[in-house]
C-alpha cells in the first residue's frame, strides 16, 4: 500500500502545478476525490486507493518521477560535481526530488536524450545489455564510412585495448553523418567504436533509448516529465526484452 500523502503534494508531484497552485485549485473545488469535491489541501490520501480528477481530468500519480532532458554540451552527467555544472542543475525546482539520478552517462560534450528518474529498478533494466534496450545516436564524423565499417559494427568490434563490443548498428546517412545503435554503455563507447574504424567523432547526440525518443520540440537544456504513455512503453520494453536475454561478450 502506498503511504498517505497530502492532497496538494499529490498534485504537485505530477510537476504540473506548484504546491501553492495546487492549494488554490483544491480550495476552488476543482479537485474531486472519488467524484466528491474535497477543499482541504492538507487532507492525507492513499493515491492508489482513490480516483482523483482535476477539472474533470484524471490525475495520473506515480510513486516515481521520470524526466526527459535534452542535454546541452558542457554539462556533466553526474548528480553532483564541485568543478562543473551537472545535468541536475537543469532540473527546475518544482521537478526536483530526492533520489533523482541520470540513467546512464553521456559525455560532457554529448547532447540529446537523457532520462532522469528515481526509479532505480527501471534504470538498471534499461542499462543492462541483457535487456536489449537499444540506444541510438547521431554521430558527426570526420571521414567517410563504408559498407565494410557497417559490417564490422554488425559483427561486433574489438577495440584497440582488446575490449569486445556487442554487435551494433552503423548506418551511413549522409557525408560525415551516421546513426549508431548500441545496447551497452561502455566508457566513450560510440566515439571509440567509430575511432577504431578511422572515423573520429566531431559531435554526438543521443536521439533514442529503447522506445523513448528525444522530443525534438524540447530545446537544449530543457526538462519535461515523461507522459504516461512514454513511461508505460519504457516499462514494457524492459519486461518484453528481458525474456530474450543473450550472453554478454566481454
Ligand atoms: N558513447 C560515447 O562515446 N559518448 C557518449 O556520451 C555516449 C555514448
Amino acid at each position: 500500500m502506498t503511504k498517505r500523502l497530502r492532497l496538494d503534494k499529490l498534485l504537485s508531484d505530477t510537476g504540473r502545478w506548484t504546491r501553492k497552485e495546487a492549494g488554490v485549485l483544491i480550495r476552488q473545488g476543482t479537485v474531486l476525490i472519488d467524484g466528491v469535491s474535497l477543499r482541504k489541501p492538507e487532507e492525507k490520501l492513499d493515491p492508489e486507493a482513490v480516483s482523483i480528477t482535476v477539472n474533470g481530468v484524471p490525475l495520473i500519480w506515480s510513486a516515481h518521477s521520470y524526466l526527459m532532458l535534452n542535454k546541452p554540451a558542457g554539462y556533466l552527467t553526474a548528480t553532483e560535481d564541485r568543478s562543473a555544472p551537472t545535468v541536475m542543475d537543469l532540473i527546475p525546482d518544482e521537478l526536483r526530488k530526492p533520489g533523482l539520478a541520470p540513467v546512464g552517462r553521456l559525455d560532457k560534450d554529448t547532447t540529446g536524450l537523457l532520462l532522469i528518474t528515481d526509479d532505480g529498478a527501471l534504470a538498471h533494466h534499461l542499462l543492462s545489455p541483457k535487456r536489449h534496450v537499444d540506444k541510438i545516436y547521431l554521430a558527426w564524423v570526420d571521414g567517410t564510412g563504408t559498407e565494410e565499417d557497417c559490417a564490422a559494427f554488425a559483427r561486433g568490434l574489438v577495440l584497440g585495448d582488446g575490449t569486445r563490443c556487442l554487435p551494433a548498428g552503423l548506418e551511413l546517412l549522409e557525408q560525415g553523418l551516421c546513426r549508431v545503435t548500441v545496447r551497452e554503455g561502455k566508457f566513450h563507447q560510440v566515439k571509440r567504436m567509430l575511432a577504431s574504424r578511422n572515423l573520429p567523432v566531431t559531435a554526438l547526440k543521443r536521439v533514442k533509448m529503447g522506445p523513448l525518443a528525444l522530443d525534438e520540440t524540447l530545446s537544449e537544456g530543457v526538462v519535461r516529465m515523461l507522459t504516461a504513455t512514454e513511461i508505460d512503453q519504457l516499462r514494457q520494453a524492459v519486461v518484453i526484452n528481458g525474456q530474450h536475454s543473450s550472453k554478454c561478450t566481454k
